[in-house]
């Protein structure tokens, strides 16, 4: 007899690497704060969506094609999303992963993001500039949830494997990649200092 774990929700998580990624963060946390600056249609829609913070993504969501740093971002994610798409043992034979969106997020205290997952895409992630001590993690959902019913609840000492909420804490320099149908959300900052990201998805052509 023997218990197998099958159908495994794979999360990827490394420091994004490569020459001079300190100049790189420096040039995109820099262009990060500019962009809300500058971007009133951006902060216009951040009132209505993103309360109390500021993100791009309704305003200038693919910053790869109009900024030279988020371009380099671009090419440094792309090894990333190519190991992660080998260990998920996608058949890409003749097709690629390419970035279709890009933007940033600034949260400062008390914005939060609710549960969401990002529709029209295969491989989405984030990747940090500023992650302040206290600043929230992102939290996942288990993608079965909703066909649990009568299952009975999971142990308080439960593997992360086995629970239906798992946090990851983040950290500048880092990034996380999952599959765009994972369900995750982010706690509201409780902290003085500004939480700053960068949002991505990748689908595949
Ligand atoms: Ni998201």
């Amino acid at each position: 007899m023997g218990v197998s774990a099958l159908f495994p929700t794979l999360l990827y998580e490394a420091p994004l690497g490569g020459r001079g990624a300190r100049d790189l963060d420096r040039r995109l946390l820099d262009e990060a704060y500019q962009l809300r600056e500058d971007d009133a249609a951006g902060r216009r829609w951040s009132t209505r969506n993103y309360h109390g913070g500021y993100t791009s993504y309704g305003s200038a969501s693919r910053l790869q094609r109009i900024s030279p740093s988020f371009a380099a971002l671009e090419r440094r994610l792309d090894r990333h999303v190519r190991a992660f798409a080998a260990r998920l043992e996608w058949d890409l034979t003749g097709r690629t992963l390419a970035m279709t969106d890009c933007w940033v997020n600034i949260m400062p205290r008390g914005v939060a993001h609710g549960s969401h997952l990002h529709p029209l895409a295969s491989v989405s992630g984030t990747y940090y500039l500023r992650t302040p001590r206290g600043a929230p993690g992102i939290k996942f959902e288990d993608p079965r949830l909703d066909r649990f019913m009568g299952a009975p609840p999971r142990r308080a000492d439960a593997s992360p494997a086995q629970r239906p909420w798992v946090t990851r804490p983040v950290n500048a320099g880092r990034l996380v990649l999952f599959e765009s149908w994972l369900r995750h959300e982010i706690a509201a900052n409780p902290v003085a200092a500004e939480r700053v990201s960068v949002s991505f998805n990748y689908h595949w052509c």
